[in-house]
């Protein structure tokens, strides 16, 4: 059986002198998650492993270095998908939490919710042993300077040698967003989807990924019988042609076979293989 995992870090124009960065953001990412997957771990494990190297690197627009709100405050978005029994854990607009992806996991195992918000989702955290900070400690120097900037979401997809599929993505929603708004991410089916024939995690104006169900959308088309490359392509241009919108989308299926498509300049992915190749895009 093989294995596989690929991850982005938000679509969107960023600054070209930070593409290399992110990339590079993206290669650490994956190979986080690769090591578990070729050690005969959890797709789960893996996909919850990359996402947090990413939330943990302050380039990217989840837990640390987390857009703001209008009022000047993180709150971070974050779903882990488990295809294999559709098993599902989220939270929304949660604040003092540096790995939102191990909050909704948590949420996943030790609730019999889907999807926690706002200040249950803080004191759950702290009732089950997940890692709580203050706030501005997500806070980066960068960021209250160039909060204009920030956008992105960070995702990542994987095949296990199981068999098992599994998705996570984590945010800090868009900039400039309301308090208590909530995008894409945390909506199974909207930003973050796994089943047993694709796993998929979007990125892109979490409105509009919503109104389109983006993620459960690709997963259909590859049930339908479509290759990943043009599932992933199609969903990308069905959602540009309903919205106008800008978005991002990474896939997996269970032979492995991976893809992307976006419609924004700039979405950087890694994709790395059970054979060693690994293949580093912005
Ligand atoms: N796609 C992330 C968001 O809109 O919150």
């Amino acid at each position: 059986m093989t294995f596989t995992i690929i991850v982005h870090g938000g679509a969107g124009a960023v600054d070209p002198s930070s593409l290399e960065t992110r990339r590079q953001g993206c290669l650490a990412a994956a190979q986080a998650g690769l090591r578990i997957l070729a050690a005969g771990g959890l797709a789960l494990d893996a996909v919850q492993a990359a996402v947090v190297a990413l939330e943990d690197n302050p380039l990217f627009n989840a837990g640390t270095g987390s857009t703001l709100n209008r009022e000047g405050l993180v709150e971070t978005d974050a779903a882990i998908m488990d295809g294999s029994n559709l098993r599902a854990g989220a939270v929304a607009a949660v604040s003092g939490i540096h790995n939102p992806i191990q909050l909704a996991r948590a949420v996943m195992e030790h609730s019999p919710h889907v999807l926690l918000a706002g200040e249950g989702a803080y004191v759950f955290a702290k009732h089950h042993g997940v890692a709580t900070c203050n706030p501005d400690e997500l806070i980066v120097p960068a960021q209250r300077n160039h909060w204009h900037e920030k956008h992105g979401t960070v995702g990542a997809v994987a095949l296990d040698t199981h068999g098992r599929l599994a998705s996570a993505t984590s945010t800090g929603g868009v900039f400039d967003k309301l308090p208590g708004r909530i995008g894409d991410t945390p909506l199974i089916g909207c930003g973050t989807y796994a089943n047993l024939q694709a796993a998929v995690s979007c990125t892109g104006l979490g409105e509009d990924i919503t109104r389109t169900t983006l993620a459960r959308h690709a997963a259909y088309l590859v049930e339908q019988g479509m290759m990943v490359a043009e599932a992933a392509a199609r969903a990308i241009s069905e959602f540009s042609a309903a919205t106008g919108s800008e978005a991002g989308l990474i896939l997996v299926d269970r032979s492995g076979r991976t893809a992307h498509a976006r419609n924004t300049s700039n979405m950087p992915v890694c994709a790395m293989h059970a054979d060693g190749h690994t293949d580093l895009q912005s």
